[in-house]
């Protein structure tokens, strides 16, 4: 019996749906193999700024450091983004929870599933067998330096990286790249960024250490055209943390929906797992959020805990609810399913049916 502490951020506008789906999967998970998840709910995010003012609230950072894993549901609240001027906002509460877990890789796996390539707007030829894992830098460059006013009026970001936030990552990257097709491709802007030409050095000087790896280097201007172009060229994306972020999202079109793309950070702590969406605040309350990102998130974190077999059958429910068309609106126009019974359907594949996880 593994016995695991889960410290859950449920979040704002869809995150508390999506989450609730998520551990109705992981509890099954528990039920049938046997296994102790305790859930620690804590704020973070708008909910956290209504009720204490702080979009990071210190007891929600001390139960993330003693926890097993955190499971993130979404951050985000419209009142904010369209008040350029607030002093508080959500995505500080989230910014600071990665700087301070030490989170400087996200993973982001974007798959396309072969019964949903005519979801996908791009032609199914074109995306059928793509796998790639992005690695997007999360705890430096521009999202974290030296931001403000200055006295005229202009506002700046600045972006930096040093030699060693580069490396930790890359040599993740790297690593991941030799256990599956052994190609790395590194996203930048090196015709351009100081940064860029940094990263560039610095994963040259480590190829040799992986040899069995092959490196390439795009433009991210270029990387952004072929990663819906030609999806299949791409093995592993290492890149930093803004392009990945916005790669990230372009290349979920390819899966079909941004609710389907999940994620790990992981770094010098404990680990956290998040859907790549946001709070999609227009969604929240109808039923209609799709809870596969979350709970694809959740199979990343039994990985996470060495249960291979528990993250497989998870992987395995979602393939049999995709199979069977239980599936919320923006995959199922014609027979919609609510959040709820996608999440109660894989849930119910994992504790009840599956017989083997590769069935
Ligand atoms: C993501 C999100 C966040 C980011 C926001 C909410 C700060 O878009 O996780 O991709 O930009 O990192
Ligand atoms: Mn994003």
């Amino acid at each position: 019996v593994l016995s695991k502490k889960i410290t859950v951020l449920a979040g704002d506008g869809i995150g508390p749906e999506v989450c609730r789906e998520a551990l109705k999967v992981l509890d099954a998970v528990a039920e049938r193999f046997g296994h102790e998840f305790e859930y620690d709910h804590q704020l973070m995010g708008a909910c956290a700024i209504d009720a204490t003012g702080n979009p990071l609230p210190d007891a929600t950072l001390q139960a993330c450091y003693h926890a097993d894993a955190v499971l993130l549901g979404a951050i985000g609240d419209p009142k904010y983004d369209n008040d350029p001027s607030a002093p508080v906002r959500p995505e500080q509460g989230l910014l600071r929870l990665r700087k301070s877990l030490g989170l400087f890789a996200n993973i982001r796996p974007v798959t396309a599933y072969d019964v949903l390539l005519d979801h996908s707007p791009l032609r199914a030829e074109r995306i059928q067998g793509t796998d790639m894992l992005i690695f997007r830098e999360l705890t430096g460059g521009i999202y974290f330096g030296q931001k403000g006013r200055t006295e005229d009026g202009s506002a700046y970001d600045h972006c930096t990286y040093s030699r060693e936030e580069i490396e930790r990552i890359a040599r993740l990257a790297f690593q991941a790249a030799e256990t599956r097709r052994g190609h790395l491709t590194l996203v930048d802007k090196a015709n351009v960024l100081e940064t860029s030409r940094l990263w560039r050095e610095v994963v040259q000087q480590l190829a040799p250490e992986y040899p069995a790896v092959q490196v390439d280097y795009l433009f991210v201007d270029n990387a952004a055209m072929q990663v819906i172009l030609n999806p299949k060229q791409f093995d592993v994306i290492l890149t930093e943390n803004m392009f990945g972020d916005i790669i990230s999202d372009e290349a979920s079109v390819i899966a079909g929906s941004l609710g389907l793309l999940p994620s790990a950070s992981v770094g010098s702590s404990v680990a956290l797992f998040e859907p790549i969406h946001g709070s999609y605040p227009q969604a929240a309350g109808k039923g209609i959020a799709n809870p596969i990102a979350t709970i694809l998130s959740v199979a990343m974190l039994l990985e996470h805990f060495g249960l291979l077999q528990e993250a497989d059958t998870v992987r395995a429910a979602v393939q049999k609810a995709l199979h069977d068309g239980v599936l919320t609106p923006e995959l199922n126009a014609d027979q919609p399913h609510t959040t709820e019974q996608v999440g109660s359907y894989i849930a119910f594949q994992v504790a009840e049916r599956l017989e083997s996880p590769l069935y």
